[in-house]
């Protein structure tokens, strides 16, 4: 049966752009190397009154204005981030206050990287029970607060933001392959490969919020081999082949990844949105960000078949096919 409906996607930016140059300037590394390595030319860093929930309600406010529906019809928020404003409450409920539609579900879902695709997936979920009719599902993000400045091997990768889609509940009934909805959705995760990619702190180990961590290159190894598998089971899942794909919106890690995934299922460049350039890696918030990019510009229209997918610490992978 055909899943939930996209009405409509919002994102939102700090303020600030920091350009390749000027990380220069900071720590040992240049315009060229990052360029070269990762195809990132510049990131938004979040000033001190710019939070992720900020970032979350200009991002949901944006959606709800693209899908045309009142934040009152909102019977749930789930907002993926591993970078709250809170340990606790979850940001989702913030998010619910500004918008003033209290009263309904709203959490958090912790998945890094790959937190957007867990999120759509939690709230189709519940959509398809009929615990809401309409739903938020936000990637918001301010990494830069947990970025080690004086370690170039990170710091020049990540970048802040959001990105938020609106969600309908299914119709409940038969659909054909045509009509609107996700189609197809599978998510992983392989707690082996911890130490590859964490944040060396948190409340219950060491009380401070602590650094990002990461073995890069062989965290590339493995997000090549587990994004190609996971497109692969979804096409099938579909009954879809890559070719019939309109779009993939990868998770904005490294443009190298991006096209190494792609040559591997044989899908053509041309048809993926490639945003890394502007926003650098800003985590849960890349996938809605870079869609909402693909919508506004006109590239992504209504009809066509986009495949989402990201994979992250944990690690955690997934990817959702959806008709639009
Ligand atoms: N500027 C200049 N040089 C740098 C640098 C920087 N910012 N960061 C690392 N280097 C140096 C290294 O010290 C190393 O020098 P050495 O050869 O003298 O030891 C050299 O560049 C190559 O480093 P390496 O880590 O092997 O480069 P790489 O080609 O693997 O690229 C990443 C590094 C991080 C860009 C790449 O591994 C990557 O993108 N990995 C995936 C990361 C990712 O996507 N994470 C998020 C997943 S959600």
């Amino acid at each position: 049966m055909t899943g939930s409906r996209l009405l409509g996607t919002g994102s939102a930016l700090p303020r600030r752009v920091v350009t390749n140059a000027e990380l220069a300037e900071r720590v040992d590394t240049s315009d060229e190397w990052i360029v070269a390595r990762t195809g990132i030319r510049q990131r938004y860093i979040a000033e001190d009154d710019e939070t992720t929930s900020t970032l979350a309600i200009a991002a949901a406010r944006a959606a709800l204005a693209d899908a045309g529906v009142d934040a009152a019809s909102i019977g749930l928020i789930v907002l993926a981030t591993a970078t709250p404003d809170n340990t606790f409450p979850a940001t989702a409920t913030k998010v619910q206050q500004a918008l003033g539609c209290n009263g309904g579900i709203a959490f958090d879902v912790a998945a890094v990287c790959s937190g957007f695709l867990y999120a759509m997936s939690v709230a189709d979920s519940l959509l398809t029970t009929g615990m809401a009719k309409r739903a938020l599902v936000i990637g918001a993000e301010t990494f830069s607060r947990i970025l080690d400045w004086e370690d170039r091997t990170t710091c020049v990768l990540f970048g802040d933001g959001a990105g938020a889609v609106v969600l309908e509940a299914p119709l409940g009934e038969a659909q054909g392959p045509d009509a609107p909805g996700i189609l197809a959705a599978r998510l992983h995760a392989d707690g082996a490969h911890h130490d590859l990619l964490y944040v060396d702190g948190g409340p219950s180990t060491t009380q401070t919020t602590g650094h990002v961590r990461m073995k890069g290159p062989e965290v590339f190894r493995h997000a090549v081999v587990n994004l190609s598998a996971v497109l692969k089971e979804v096409l099938e899942d579909a009954g879809v082949s890559a070719d019939a794909l309109d779009w993939v919106v990868p998770h904005q890690a490294n443009a190298r990844i991006l096209d190494a995934t792609a040559k591997k299922l044989g899908i053509s460049p041309d048809k993926v949105i490639v945003t890394v350039q502007d926003h650098a890696n800003t985590s849960a918030a890349s996938v809605p960000l870079a869609l909402d990019v693909a919508r506004k510009d006109g590239r992504i229209k209504a009809g066509d078949l986009v495949m989402l997918e990201a994979m992250g610490g944990g690690f955690t992978w997934g990817a959702s096919l959806i008709r639009l």
